[in-house]
């Protein structure tokens, strides 16, 4: 068996080390980047959080990455605190202090803050929220095409934690996740409630059959932007791309499989639950879409 493996996995890089960290409008060095064991998304899961990468002096789509953030946070009733032009500002300081100018990758985290008591009520965080950015540098580094395995975790339906919220809590994927690698595969695939394949439990997940892309209704997964990219794209170019319910039946029989993401844009999948996917490399149509998107980020970053 090969090595582990995750589709977040980027070249080691020592500079790591000594990043700044924002932390409540100041930029501290790691180290001293702490947060209160009474922090309502250390005790619960209660916040919020955003990917962002940088390319080429240029945070990729970051209209779109604040928009999800305000509207994640609206959905949980948490005031941020910050106007958008002053999260895009505490952003543009933390690159600044890091000295950062291309592939690097931030998480922004909002909580609802630190609690007078360690008990779930919102309303016991009274010093308002929490908000903190990581921004490391960079390179996402496949050594070969993901594996990919069924898990029997669910994304569940709106009603029960969204599944559309980028929400601190992540435990539902993370299962997902040492479920996936129990059984020697890199990441989960994850059904919807009614069997269908929704999306793996990091990033989005699309199939090609026959030249045509497929993908989720987009129900039951997160409302990725690399996702809905991929899509425009397929549209701009006339490939044909449905959002479509399918099975594994349909999945297992594709001649190629990819995720999208902001961290590794478009990762190919070469096996799934054992079952070579097409020739377990990268297939023709995921170079051409990765191609597309590069030249796009080009464009959005130049
Ligand atoms: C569960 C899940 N799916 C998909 C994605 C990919 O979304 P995006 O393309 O916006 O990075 C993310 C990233 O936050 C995620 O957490």
């Amino acid at each position: 068996m090969s090595e582990k493996m995750s589709t977040h996995q980027a070249q080691e890089d020592q500079r790591n080390e000594d990043i700044l960290i924002y932390l409540n409008g100041e930029i501290v060095p790691k180290a001293e980047a702490k947060v209160s064991v009474y922090d309502s998304g250390f005790m619960l899961g209660d916040g919020v959080w955003e990917g962002l990468r940088l390319y080429n002096g240029t945070w990729a789509f970051v209209g779109e990455h604040l928009d999800r953030l305000f509207e994640a946070a609206k959905a949980i009733d948490l005031d941020i605190g910050k106007s958008r032009d002053e999260v895009m500002q505490a952003i543009l300081d933390t690159q600044a202090a890091n000295n950062m100018t291309t592939d690097a990758h931030a998480r922004l985290m909002v909580t609802r803050g630190v609690k007078t008591r360690p008990f779930q009520h919102p309303s016991l965080s009274q010093q308002g929220p929490t908000f903190t950015i990581i921004m490391e540098h960079s390179r996402p580094n496949l050594p070969r095409p993901i594996r990919l395995a069924t898990v029997p975790h669910l994304r569940g339906l709106p009603m029960t934690q969204d599944p559309k919220l980028n929400s601190h809590s992540k435990l539902n994927c993370i299962l997902a996740c040492i479920a996936a690698e129990k059984a020697g595969a890199d990441e989960g695939l994850m059904l919807d409630v009614n069997g269908f394949v929704n999306t793996t439990n990091a990033c989005n997940f699309f199939i090609v059959r026959k030249g045509e892309v497929w993908t989720s209704t987009g129900d039951y997964c997160m409302n990725g932007i690399t996702r809905q990219k991929v899509i425009d794209l397929c549209r701009a170019n006339d490939i044909p791309v449905f959002e479509r319910n399918y099975s594994l039946v349909d999945t297992y029989g594709a001649d190629e499989a990819f995720l999208t993401g902001t961290f590794g844009a478009q990762t190919p999948v070469g096996e799934i639950d054992g079952r070579q996917i097409g020739d377990g490399q990268m297939g023709p149509m995921t170079e051409r879409i990765r191609g597309l998107y590069k030249d796009l980020i080009a464009q959005e970053c130049a």
